[in-house]
């Protein structure tokens, strides 16, 4: 990558008119990042129309080809309307859907098959980090999901407590956790996630290893990620 990366999680945020209302306001023509924008999977195609200059991804796919499953997105359906990424195993997917790293495996596999590039999310949760398995448990989710090492993905790092919480690692700990990735898996493209503003986005985008940023509330302010993308 050589433009750093922002990643926008809108997760199931704003309106259809305030979308479009809000990346108009985006300084699209001056980015100095490559900017990547995930609304709702419905708003998606309007978007892709409307804004030509701008990358899109979705939120989730489905770790199943075209068939019966009811209310599903297939990575084949996505790819066909525009889209460019897909977020994978966000930790609130984990959560509220039960979604685990054999199943993020396997929504891997289908967005390459449908030449989608998957941004793939692993992270610790607070009880793990008190216990000092962060790293432990990163290495695991890799394993599990079954990244290899010698292939370019892109993985998102966000601490479960980190996020919507105000709170991060600090940017030396980020550091030391991705120098650690990247010493084993010295191909993966590392973004950080999780309570990232224009107020420290800047830290992060010091860090040498660090390939971009997946946001979440800064990116449903056109102000905030203009400041983070100048
Ligand atoms: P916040 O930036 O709101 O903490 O959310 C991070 C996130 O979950 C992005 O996927």
């Amino acid at each position: 990558m050589t433009q750093k990366l922002v990643v926008a999680n809108w997760k199931m945020n704003i309106l259809l008119h305030e979308a479009v209302a809000l990346l108009e306001s985006v300084n699209i023509g001056s980015l100095h990042k490559s900017l990547v924008i995930c609304p709702s999977f419905i708003y998606i195609p309007t978007l892709v129309d409307a804004f030509k200059k701008l990358d899109f991804g979705a939120q989730d796919c489905s770790a199943n080809d075209l068939g019966a499953y009811t209310g599903e997105v297939a990575a084949a359906m996505l790819y066909e309307i525009g889209c460019k990424y897909v977020i994978i195993g966000h930790s609130e997917r984990r959560i509220s859907c039960g979604e685990d790293n054999q199943t993020v495996g396997r929504k891997l596999v289908k967005a390459l098959e449908s030449k989608i590039t998957p941004v793939i999310c692993i992270g610790e949760s607070l009880e793990v980090r008190n216990q000092g398995s962060t790293l432990e448990h990163l290495f695991k989710q890799l394993e599990e999901i079954g990244i290899s090492r010698n292939k370019k993905f892109v993985i998102a790092y966000e601490p479960i407590w980190a996020i919507g919480s105000g709170v991060t690692p600090s940017v030396d700990e980020v550091k030391a956790i991705f120098n650690k990735i990247k010493g084993a898996y010295p191909y993966l493209q590392l973004l950080y996630g999780g309570s990232v503003g224009p107020e420290n986005a800047d830290e992060f985008f010091g860090i040498d290893v660090l390939d971009g940023l997946l946001v979440g509330g800064a990116g449903l302010s056109a102000q905030k990620l203009n400041q983070i993308l100048s």
